[in-house]
């Protein structure tokens, strides 16, 4: 008995969710959450000659800037991007062993250019996981999923604010319907990354050149508004000897013009847009709690910050919910449409 109960098992499918961000590819599967960096980097076999590929943080370790980013706003933009995201998203299914027998969802962006949903589509039709089923969500609206309230969401409407690597989306929800979606990459945490290099720069005279990687590797620790520590950092420069900086300084003020301008998309662009192309959803969003997702939600106090100036811009009292770890939260939405999808066949 017991065997043909493994058996049978054995055929129900894997429920996957996936989400390809410009700068993170998450997995969720009954197992947990797989994070790691959406790169890759070609390299020589030195013995055999052969090509060979080093993907994600073990690229990153090894090669720091010096690898490739293959997606800008979650989506390849060409034929050669396509195949490097192919190249990735193989060894990445063959290492979490995501089986043929698997139902996935895929979290990605919402974008204009038909070109790059298709590229897209063309790779994760090749990919050997999914045989059971597969489909595609906008991955704002699967962050919500990822609130104890689950499947519920898709009876609400609500306002979504995806703060990225690439870019910042912000897209309005309605029972599951993205009535109206902005994206813009003049405002994305790699802009503040660039910020944070030449803070430094000017800090310390031109003496002191870091790496994006560095400066994004200083973000992701030190960035706190809530718990502002003072982070001092020492150099030794030729001829002028010890020079100390404070990073935090360096840090607080792009983090801050960032919050300024994510508050003028949704305020100045975003809401007075969608006031004018569907004032109902409008109306029905302002009533509600607005969700904040993607990796810049994780700074601490970024949340309130946000939701201060927002008030102060619109003149009315909002509020912002962020689920449980927002970088990862569309991916675990993708997995709970997978596994109704597999508890439904
Ligand atoms: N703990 C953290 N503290 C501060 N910043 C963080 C943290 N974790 C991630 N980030 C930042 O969040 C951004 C990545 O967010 P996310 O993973 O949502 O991007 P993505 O979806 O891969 O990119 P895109 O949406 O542009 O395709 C990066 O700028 C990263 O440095
Ligand atoms: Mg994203």
């Amino acid at each position: 008995m017991a065997e043909d109960k493994e058996v049978e098992n054995s055929t129900v499918a894997i429920p996957v969710g996936i989400k390809i961000g410009s700068q993170h590819t998450v997995i969720v599967t009954s197992d947990g959450e797989f994070v790691t960096h959406t790169c890759i980097r070609e390299v020589e076999n030195p013995i055999t000659g052969e090509k060979e590929y080093v993907i994600g943080d073990e690229a990153i370790e090894l090669f720091g800037d010096d690898v490739n980013y293959m997606l800008r706003g979650g989506f390849p933009g060409s034929e050669e991007e396509a195949e490097l995201l192919k190249a990735f998203l193989l060894r990445l299914v063959k290492e979490y062993d995501i089986p043929e027998n698997s139902y996935v969802t895929y979290a990605v962006p919402s974008i204009e250019s038909e070109v790059c949903v298709n590229l897209l589509k063309k790779v994760i039709a090749q990919l050997p996981v999914g045989w059971v089923g597969k489909e595609m969500w906008n991955d704002s609206f699967l962050g919500a999923l990822a609130f104890p309230e689950g499947m519920e969401m898709l009876n609400k409407t609500f306002l979504v604010i995806n703060l990225g690597s690439s870019t910042t989306e912000v897209v309005a929800v309605r029972r599951g319907e993205i009535v109206y979606s902005l994206v813009t990459g003049a405002i994305s945490g790699d802009s503040v990354d660039r910020k944070i290099r030449n803070e430094i720069q000017n800090e310390t005279r031109g003496a002191v050149n870091i790496d994006i990687t560095t400066a994004r590797e200083f973000k992701e620790r030190y960035a706190n508004l809530k718990n502002w520590e003072k982070v001092q950092e020492t150099v030794h420069l030729f001829e002028k000897g010890k020079y100390s900086f404070r990073i935090d300084e360096c840090i607080i003020k792009p983090v801050n013009e960032y919050i300024e301008d994510v508050a003028d998309f949704v305020a100045m662009q975003f809401l007075p847009e969608l006031a004018e192309r569907n004032f109902s959803v409008y109306r029905q969003i302002m009533k509600r709690d607005f969700i904040l997702i993607g990796g810049m939600a994780e700074i601490p106090g970024l949340a309130e910050k946000l939701e201060a100036v927002l008030r102060d811009r619109l003149g009315v009292g909002i509020s912002i919910k962020v689920p449980e770890k927002p970088s990862t939260a569309s991916a675990r939405g993708a997995y709970t449409i997978s596994k109704l999808r597999v508890e439904n066949k």
